[in-house]
């Protein structure tokens, strides 16, 4: 029998600002932490359903910017006109529709693996996810751009900040106060996307 969550206070908040979910906090945190979002840039929001993260940075970016909201689930939250949605799986959607507004100044994922209880499989999804979503602002932001990425702390988490040093000048780790108590996600920050990436074995200019 499915359990019924209390709304709780981000839950609430959300819904009376027009959100349809509290992950908007999230995001309005990062962006307030690294200046993430400025009017005209395109953005690419991975894992959008069920659009709150879409939403907000449409609202950043104004009309003369672009975004491109994909996921696995149809979405019910209607999009304002600078906003596109494609349904499918990031994972086997042609790179070619992933790109219709790159190069990307931001790339976003909010993506998360199904949960099944068992921890060290889930964390391991959720790294798998993490490093595609790495793989897609790498090669589809711009020069200077920057990349939000959801991740579940494990075993893999080291890999996956040093793959993102690879790509971007300055990489933060950010749980913004709206990530629930229980929940082992963390954001991994990339700010400032290299030309190409940085070699394994040259130096750090940023400790993370
Ligand atoms: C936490 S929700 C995102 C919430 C969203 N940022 C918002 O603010 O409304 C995670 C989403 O990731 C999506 N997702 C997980 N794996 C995916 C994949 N391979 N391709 C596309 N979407 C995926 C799920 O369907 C789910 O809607």
């Amino acid at each position: 029998m499915a359990t019924y969550k209390r709304p709780d206070h981000f839950t609430k908040a959300a819904k009376a600002r027009g959100y349809p979910a509290r992950s908007v906090f999230k995001l309005e945190e990062i962006d307030r932490r690294v200046r993430l979002l400025r009017p005209g840039q395109r953005v690419l929001d991975l894992g959008c359903a069920p659009g709150s993260w879409a939403l907000y940075a449409c609202d950043r970016i104004g009309l003369s910017g672009r975004l491109l909201a994909v996921d696995l689930q149809p979405i019910a939250q209607m999009l304002p006109a600078n906003a596109t949605f494609l349904q499918g799986d990031v994972l086997v959607v042609a790179e070619t529709e992933l790109a219709a507004y790159a190069p990307y100044d931001v790339v976003l994922s909010d993506m998360a693996p199904n949960t099944t209880g068992n921890r060290l499989a889930d964390q391991a999804r959720s790294y798998h996810l993490y490093v595609f979503a790495l793989s897609i602002a790498a090669k589809l932001g711009g020069q200077g751009s920057s990349f939000v990425g959801k991740i579940f702390m494990g075993p893999d988490f080291e890999l996956a900040r040093e793959e993102t040093r690879k790509h971007f000048d300055q990489v933060r780790l950010l749980r913004p106060e709206g990530v629930r108590a229980n929940s082992f996600e963390i954001f991994v920050v990339g700010l400032g996307k290299r030309e190409s990436p940085r070699l394994p074995g040259s130096s750090r200019s940023e400790p993370g």
